[in-house]
């Protein structure tokens, strides 16, 4: 019989206590900030539906990033707003691109900040797909051309670090050795490995005015039914050359977070995109809900469930609180 020998309670009775038996940590270390950079010579524009993020310009963006660097913030994740978007989107692979041009500013000032890049097109096509369009189809081997030339002007830029998100096949082995081909063989891949056809990322398509003009990302992104499947792609990801795979969107995909944590053995990322912010930030806008207290236990259960290092928005807000916040 359990009780009265066994009380669990013991090991949670205060705070001194229930820090020494805590199984999970999360800080400013496992944070990464995804940023939206735009034209323009000064000044910021917030985005209607993720309060408290902008479209910065590069003046802008230097205050953001340095104030992430200050805060002990490893790494931001940069996309871009073009000035114009075409088919092909060229502004993407544009060695003066926006882009390319916020890396080069930003690794000037801060030099220590890991500066990742979205390697994608939907940002920089009139269509709004994340491949090049063909009578109405998505095509798979011709992007991955446009995608290693973007992912090589942003590296010549001086990004450390490239992260395809556009799922088409066999992209991580053309980029990487798009990569090597140049001399660029010590910069790492960041895999959007298991990324879902989520209806989560709508607030971030606001922001950068990147919805598909006609049908949807299904035949390309996985669905959200499917569990072994994302299995295989991060296996062939892997085998291909990432560095480092990611899931995403995060808090509705723990298991899957879990089951590639379990399978297999590169640092694993997870993105808490801009839907996840957004329903927090709407909840807490209303009263609903405790917005720090939800922002640190989604994070924590994103950490809980096996995610090395977190894609969040609430980057900067977490790392203001510190340690010593609710989280601990
Ligand atoms: C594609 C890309 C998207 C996100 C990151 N990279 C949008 C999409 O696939 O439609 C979404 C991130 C978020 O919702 O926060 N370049």
């Amino acid at each position: 019989m359990a009780f009265p020998i066994h009380r669990p309670r013991r090991l949670r009775q205060n705070r001194a206590i229930r820090r020494l038996v805590r199984e999970t940590s999360l800080s400013a270390d496992h944070l990464i900030l995804p940023l939206f950079v735009m034209h323009g010579k000064d000044g910021k524009t917030e985005i209607q539906s993720m309060p408290g993020q902008y479209r910065l310009t590069i003046s802008a963006l230097l205050q953001e990033t340095a104030e992430a660097h200050r805060l002990g913030i490893p790494g931001v994740m940069l996309f871009g707003i073009p000035k114009v978007k075409d088919e092909i989107g060229s502004e993407g692979i544009a060695p003066d691109g926006i882009v390319q041009r916020a890396v080069r500013a930003i690794k000037d000032q801060t030099p220590d900040l890991l500066v990742m890049t979205d390697v994608c097109i939907d940002e920089y096509t009139s269509h709004g797909h994340c491949g090049l369009v063909k009578d109405g189809k998505i095509l798979n081997d011709e992007t991955l051309e446009v995608l290693t030339e973007m992912a090589i002007t942003h590296v010549e830029a001086g990004a450390d670090l490239v992260a395809p998100s556009d799922m088409m096949d066999g992209r991580v082995g053309a980029i990487r050795s798009g990569l090597d081909e140049n001399g660029y063989e010590g910069v790492s891949i960041l895999a959007y490995a298991a990324k879902y056809s989520s209806c989560f990322y709508a607030p971030f398509r606001d922001a950068a005015d990147s919805s598909p003009q006609f049908g949807d990302r299904k035949t390309y992104q996985m669905d959200v039914a499917n569990r072994r499947e994302a299995l295989n792609e991060v296996a062939l990801d892997i085998e291909e050359g990432a560095d480092i795979v990611m899931v995403k969107p995060a808090l509705p995909f723990l298991d899957i977070i879990r089951d590639v944590k379990e399978a297999f053995n590169v640092p694993l990322a997870a993105y808490q995109v801009s839907g996840e912010y957004a329903m927090i930030k709407a909840a807490a806008a209303k009263g609903w809900l405790d917005e720090t207290r939800a922002m640190s236990e989604s994070l924590l259960s994103i950490r809980r469930a096996g995610a090395d290092m977190i894609l969040t928005y609430f980057a900067k807000e977490f790392a203001r609180m510190g340690l010593e916040g609710p989280a601990g």
